[in-house]
């Protein structure tokens, strides 16, 4: 059985008195050491220390948002792997549309990143997602096979279990536009097959395949209750505790 991840994207917002309100909000929830869901908080880099002291005793995990893929060195502005292990992170986002889009992140990039963090012992969440006019061309399993080839390119059967995918259609990223149902669950059953022609039958079972894109209260049972629908990566709703508390018990109810 996977055990489903409700996972928060906190992208750049946040202040240093909100980031603390926001975990102790969540703490009450998720603070029981709770077996049916995983809970991931991913706030900006200057706060991974601050979120990490707080979730001390608690199940939250927490995740960057981005790494760099060399140890050290000169490079201004980025983090290593080994940075965000030292504050206390547990995970790492990488391949975030956003990053792809404005940063110009290319799937080899991403591919050095993933071997980066795994190598130092954080657990991925590789995000691939197609655009609107993708999906309108029907290029949607292309662009997801062509994205997990790439920034899987290299990784072990074994080195799996550290990875989580995340499908985050583009279009349906902080539009409030969510995927149906019927949507989000074709695109993970193809990842999944995916999954298991490229490694085997215990990896495609084995990986939590998240989805992300305007996730809400009002959604997340329908979208959590998808068989291949393994947990959520929530952005907008993960800035509220009265948001994002219902898509973690919705998550635990998927597997109840
Ligand atoms: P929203 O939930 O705000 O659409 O963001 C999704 C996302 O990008 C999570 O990584």
């Amino acid at each position: 059985m996977r055990r489903p991840i409700i996972a928060g994207n906190w992208k750049m917002n946040t202040c240093r008195e909100s980031a603390a309100a926001l975990i102790d909000g969540l703490k009450g929830e998720a603070a029981e050491s709770r077996s049916d869901v995983e809970v991931i908080v991913c706030p900006p880099f200057p706060y991974l220390s601050l979120a990490a002291e707080k979730v001390a005793g608690s199940c939250i995990q927490v995740g960057g948002q981005n790494a760099w893929h060399e140890d050290a060195g000169a490079f201004t502005g980025e983090t290593s792997c080994q940075m965000l292990k030292d504050v206390g992170c547990q995970w790492v986002i990488l391949g975030h549309s956003e990053r792809r889009q404005i940063n110009g992140e290319s799937d080899s990039l991403i591919n050095q990143k993933t071997h980066k963090a795994l190598s130092t012992g954080l657990g991925v969440i590789l995000c691939v997602g197609e655009l609107l006019e993708q999906r309108e061309a029907d290029q949607t399993e292309a662009v997801l096979e062509e994205q997990m080839t790439g920034g899987l390119a290299g990784v072990t059967a074994e080195s799996m279990a550290n990875v989580v995918i995340a499908y985050e259609p583009v279009w349906a990223i902080g539009t409030g536009k969510v995927a149906t149902d019927e949507q989000a669950e074709a695109a993970h059953a193809f990842l999944r097959s995916w999954l298991e022609k490229r490694f085997n039958l215990d990896v495609a079972a084995a990986t939590r395949i998240l989805y992300g894109g305007s996730v809400k209260p009002d959604n997340a049972a329908g979208l959590l209750g998808q068989p291949n629908v393994d947990g959520a990566l929530v952005g907008g709703a993960s800035l509220k505790t009265e948001l994002f508390i219902p898509i973690i018990q919705a998550g635990a109810a998927s597997v109840a």
